[in-house]
């Protein structure tokens, strides 16, 4: 073989590499599904940037919740060229006057691949987003330690709320928020046009086969998102299953695990940071105990409520998620994303 056979050859196999990295890391969670991201290839490097008509005027004015959405990306993007046999070379926010540009990757020399990269790459596509009861009590506790260093890693905090009066406030606070958010027509406009009516063949937004159609009270109850407005949307079976569980006796409803991912500081870097540790954290728990998250960021979108929970439960530290975790109670839910060609584009 010619030095120019290998050459292509191994042009060939970074192209495939990149693609199959950037397949994966569109299946990230973002708010609202609105997938704010897209990414521009040249040869062996991928930057990852923000594509700011996706952010949410009214709820994300700041572009935080953009930004986390973005970060869980470049989390997958980075887990996915490691499994797939390269170093993932990365500089966050390289260029001060570029700040949508919020990552460059470079794919590096070759490493075997460790067990745990294969892991979280393989949990990528089963991870989805829950909204409704869990099993039982939530997470197995020996899986707690493993999730805060996996959430550390990547330079952020994760804190659980524990105590029942700390659980009774964030789940009073959320509902707080999502009351005021319902009224407020900015808002509810803006949650309307992301969630789009059944049918619609779109490939982003948060659809009816990804919500409930009778959420269970939870006990503190967390409300979801007004995805159907009152239209009764939302998968039926899972309403069901949960009725199923209450008549025949079985486990209650749970909350699950109650957890915010904080920050130091409350920059983009900091936002990229919490994204990517959101997103190690999922993936980790997906893998390891088939777990699933629910998220209730609405209190972190109205800045009074975000600045007491920051005072009263985060020790000063910025909260960027608030989650519940634990096994999904129902058949798994179901997502979409625009495909890759929509968000990729060639760089010379
Ligand atoms: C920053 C951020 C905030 C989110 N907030 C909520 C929320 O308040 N309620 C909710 O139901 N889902 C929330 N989600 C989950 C997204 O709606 C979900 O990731 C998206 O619809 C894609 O679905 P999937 O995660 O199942 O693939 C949030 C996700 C992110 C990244």
């Amino acid at each position: 073989m010619g030095t120019a056979d290998v050459g292509r050859e191994a042009a060939e196999e970074t192209a495939r590499i990149v693609r199959k990295a950037v397949e994966a890391a569109v299946w990230a969670p973002s708010v609202h599904n609105t997938q704010p991201w897209t990414f521009g290839v040249r040869g062996s490097r991928v930057s990852v940037r923000a594509d700011d008509d996706r952010r949410l005027g009214a709820a994300d004015p700041r572009g935080r919740e953009m930004l986390i959405s973005c970060g869980a990306a470049l989390c997958t993007l980075r887990i996915a060229i490691r499994a797939l046999g390269r170093e993932a070379e990365t500089d966050v926010l390289p260029d001060p006057d570029r700040p949508h540009l919020l990552a460059d990757v470079r794919l590096g020399t070759r490493t075997p691949g460790d067990e745990q990269d294969l892991r979280l790459y393989a949990a990528v596509h089963r991870r989805r987003a829950h909204r409704g009861a869990f099993r039982g009590a939530g997470a197995p506790p020996s899986l707690l330690p493993a999730l805060k260093r996996e959430v550390e890693q990547e330079g952020a905090q994760l804190i659980q709320a524990v105590e029942t009066h700390t659980q009774e406030a964030l789940a009073g606070l959320t509902r707080v928020a999502e009351h005021v958010q319902r009224l407020d027509p900015a808002h509810a406009g803006e949650a309307a046009r992301w969630a789009p009516v059944p049918g619609s063949g779109r490939r982003d937004g948060v659809h009816e086969s990804a919500y409930p159609a009778g959420s269970p009270r939870t006990e503190p109850d967390f409300p979801g998102r007004d995805f159907a407005r009152g239209h009764g949307w939302g998968a039926q079976d899972i309403a069901d299953e949960v009725q199923e569980v209450h008549e025949t006796g079985g486990t209650r409803p749970g909350t699950g695990v109650i957890l915010l991912i904080t920050t130091p500081g409350d920059t983009p870097r900091d936002w990229i940071r919490a994204g990517q540790a959101l997103q190690r954290m999922l993936l980790r728990a997906a893998s390891d105990e088939g777990l699933a998250a629910a998220f209730h960021t609405q209190a972190l979108e109205i800045p009074e409520l975000r600045d007491f929970i920051r005072a009263r439960f985060c020790n000063g530290r910025y909260p960027q998620m608030l989650l519940r975790l634990g096994v999904p109670l129902g058949p798994e839910l179901d997502s979409v994303r625009r495909p890759a060609d929509a968000v990729i584009s060639e760089e010379f």
